[in-house]
């Protein structure tokens, strides 16, 4: 397939890790498909991924036609954009952005989109997420990232013409990509854990990205998932 990453740059030197963008371009190549990554930095990616068989392309979110000609003939888009905590800010990187990448998806007539997302977007009553989570992390950290991430998913449920996922993911972790299994659900998290660590690595998360792209599964669905070892 031919493949547009948005987030394909990203963190490695404190985690000493590859973010999940690095590793759906890595993952995609390997398994054959055509690259074309969508970056602000190009030269970063150059010295992220080694493989010189896709292609990179400079853009910005501020300038949509910075980005339209870039979708042309693509078959599917997977972002894994992500946004600095911020805790004492506004987040608006992810609708923003992903209102410019849906115009120039209708401009390009392409349906399919791929994304990251997080559990615990909201605090459910019926469905809370776990007390350091809810009354720690969310109000200092994370909380405006994830109200952002879920107005996202909103926008994207009102686009009757985009196919998308919205990949929930727990803590990201480092490592390299595993043959686990992956438990899913749709919902703010997954529960059938087995009392594992609520973390999956990056490296995972583009391994069932890029294993949505041509399903019907999780079309127009949010997903909750984590790996597990296999039984
Ligand atoms: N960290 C967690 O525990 C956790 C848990 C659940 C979900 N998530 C979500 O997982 C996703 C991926 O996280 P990650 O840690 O692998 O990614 P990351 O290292 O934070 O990388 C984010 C990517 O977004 C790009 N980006 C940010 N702002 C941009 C802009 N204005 N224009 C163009 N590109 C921009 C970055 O480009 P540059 O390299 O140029 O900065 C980078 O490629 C994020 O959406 C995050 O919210 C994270």
């Amino acid at each position: 397939m031919k493949l547009a990453v948005f987030g394909a740059t990203g963190r490695t030197v404190l985690l000493q890790c590859c973010s999940a963008g690095v590793e759906v371009v890595q993952q995609a190549l390997a398994l054959g498909h055509d690259v074309t990554a969508l970056v602000r930095n190009p030269d970063k990616m150059k010295d992220l991924v080694p493989d010189k068989d896709f292609k990179i392309e400079k853009i910005d979110f501020s300038s949509p036609e910075s980005i339209e000609p870039h979708l042309q003939d693509k078959d599917a888009v997977l972002s894994c954009l992500g946004s600095k905590l911020a805790p004492w800010s506004t987040v608006t990187l992810f609708t923003d952005s992903m209102k410019v990448i849906v115009s120039a998806m209708r401009k390009n007539s392409i349906r399919r989109l791929v994304f990251v997302s997080s559990w615990y977007l909201t605090d459910d009553p019926k469905d809370p997420p776990p007390f350091l989570t809810r009354w720690v992390f969310k109000p200092l950290f994370t909380g405006r990232i994830f109200q952002n991430l879920a107005e996202t998913e909103q926008y994207l449920q009102g686009c009757d013409d985009i196919d998308f996922t919205a990949v929930r993911a727990p803590r990201l972790l480092p490592g390299p990509v595993t043959d686990m299994e992956f438990r899913t659900e749709e919902g703010e998290q997954v529960h059938d854990r087995e009392g594992m660590r609520p973390g999956i690595c990056r490296a995972d998360v583009a391994r069932f990205m890029l294993s949505t792209i041509s399903s019907e599964e999780w079309v127009k669905k949010c997903v909750a998932v984590i790996a597990v070892p296999k039984k």
